[in-house]
């Protein structure tokens, strides 16, 4: 295993899915971490994070320095190195230049971690600060035109520093260098496999659990059905999921799931229909923010009442990722500003005194994807784009009724339909319509009409955090238009939404 230090670098998880991609397993820790629960983690190799701070300032962020005396390779990213310079007796000095973006690098010696790469290359910097005197022991690896020690290691001690992100796509050799540092330095095997992972989670989980009872609240989304599957597997029987359907949900999804999961993957499943509730407690509720307190008020109670019924129930187990995890915390340690809100559960096992049981907390989602298809989820299922839980209400501008779900349930399946037959479904990140509380002025036939508008949203993004429009095809923009147009009643005007996040969001709500 490989530890990745967090100095609070936004390339953080970046530089674990490089090293994931490479095979080795790896996580992500803060500096807080003490010495002891270090030396007892079998390491192969450490890599220090970069981060925003400078090194000399009062209160940036630092690591016991016994982690340089372990005898385990250290690779230190840019503030990683600067803080491996201050600490073995070198000198780190604000840069005469800030150097951002693209840079050439000249080798000045080929030492282990840049076997293979050749005398220059093209590396992507970010840092207003530099190395003035190199601690004793390390050599000068590689330069830039503005960076006289872009790269530094000390062979003897197997420690390396990198003043440039190897973890970028911009650095076009970075995966080698990372490559190079996995398995020519520290000897790492290449073992990561979501077979493996599968394997040695289920064993866990069955550990933990025993021959208790787990329930599990199922969204149709996919982390939460790889969850299903996972502890289907260790427990079997003992597992039991909760299927609320909000009445907010796409056309068919519910009877579709209730066929995979019961018919098909033969899980316990109940399913519970508080859609009447939902609707009822949404009545003349036009505010985004009351909305999704509404539902998500509703979903606990529903929740926690059939769970109730679930006798001898001591866990509660929750699809949550590596990214929620690590964005919860800050880069120091301490607990974060970021809480997501989006977390409809959240409050459950403090109320209802259940112990959590998360499988897939060191995972990212293109790998929880990959484990899906691994214990044999449906493509449907693995490649599900993601979906809020308040559902369509908060694609419904105004008040949500019954009548407005079910034209924008209409326009959705069009949409869905026509994006995937045109092979754009996994492509964008997510795609969908929102039912705007206006109307406008049609013609369809001879008369005249005024009836809804849609709005057409379709974004690529790597982590919703940031996303851009999709550059859809204007021939497929029109055939959905035009379908939707002509199937649905109602609708007599269709747009498309060309603005990224920031500054809009993702929903429209
Ligand atoms: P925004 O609209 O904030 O969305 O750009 C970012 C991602 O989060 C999803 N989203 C939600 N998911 N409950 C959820 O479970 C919510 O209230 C919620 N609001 C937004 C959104 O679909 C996108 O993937």
């Amino acid at each position: 295993m490989i530890l990745i230090i967090d100095f609070g670098s936004q390339f953080n998880q970046l530089i674990a899915r490089r090293v994931r991609e490479c095979g080795v397993y790896c996580i992500i820790e803060p500096p807080t971490i003490p010495i002891e629960r270090i030396q007892e983690m079998n390491l192969q190799g450490i890599i220090l994070s970069g981060g925003p701070c400078s090194i000399y300032e009062e209160h940036c962020p630092r690591i016991d320095s016994r982690i340089l005396e372990l005898g385990i390779p250290v690779l230190g990213i840019c503030y990683g190195m600067q803080y491996m310079v201050d600490t073995l007796g070198g000198k780190v000095q604000r840069a005469l230049k800030r150097e951002y973006g693209f840079a050439e690098l000249l080798l000045e010696h080929k030492d282990n971690i840049f076997k293979d790469i050749p005398d220059k290359s093209q590396v992507w910097m970010s840092h207003g600060d530099s190395i003035s005197a190199l601690p004793p022991g390390f050599s000068i690896s590689a330069k830039t035109d503005n960076t006289p020690v872009a790269a530094m290691a000390d062979e003897s001690r197997r420690l390396f520093g990198l003043q440039f992100h190897p973890e970028v796509v911009h650095t076009t050799k970075g995966k080698q260098i990372l490559h190079n540092f996995l398995f020519t330095v520290c000897g790492c095997k290449r073992n990561w496999t979501m077979r493996a992972f599968a394997k040695q989670t289920v064993s866990e989980i069955r550990e933990k659990v025993g021959d208790r009872k787990v329930i599990l609240g199922l969204s149709g989304g996919v982390d939460s059905s790889v969850t299903a599957l996972l502890i289907h597997k260790a427990i079997g029987a003992n597992l039991t999921c909760i299927f609320v359907d909000n009445g907010l949900l796409r056309k068919n999804e519910a009877a579709k799931l209730k066929l995979t999961f019961k018919e098909h993957l033969k899980i316990n499943i109940r399913f519970v229909n508080a859609a009447k509730l939902f609707l009822k407690a949404l009545a003349n509720v036009a505010d985004p923010e009351k909305k999704r307190k509404i539902i998500g008020k509703v979903f606990m109670d529903v929740f926690e009442a059939e769970a109730c019924k679930i006798k001898g129930a001591e866990f509660l187990a929750q699809g949550t990722l590596y990214p929620d995890i690590i964005e919860s915390r800050s880069a120091f340690g301490g607990p974060s500003a970021i809480i997501k809100s989006h977390h409809n559960v959240g409050g459950l096992p403090k109320r209802m005194k259940l112990k959590l049981v998360e499988p897939l907390q060191y995972l990212f989602k293109d790998e929880v994807r990959k484990l899906g298809a691994q214990l044999g989820l449906e493509p449907d299922l693995v490649w599900r784009q993601p979906f809020p839980g308040p559902g369509l209400a908060i694609r419904i501008m105004g008040a949500v009724t019954e009548k407005r779900l079910k034209v924008l349930r209409d326009v959705d399946a069009v949409l869905i339909e026509e994006i995937k037959a045109a092979g754009y479904y996994r492509k964008v990140w997510q795609s969908f319509a929102v039912l705007l509380p206006i109307k406008s002025v049609g013609i369809m036939g001879d008369s005249r009409t005024y009836e809804d508008i849609v709005a057409l949203r379709a974004v690529t993004s790597r982590d919703a955090m940031t996303a851009d429009w999709a550059k859809l095809p204007h021939r497929l923009l029109g055939r959905i238009s035009n379908r939707i147009i002509n199937e649905v009643n109602g609708v007599n005007r269709v747009v498309y939404d060309i603005s990224s996040k920031p500054p809009s969001t993702i929903e429209w709500e």
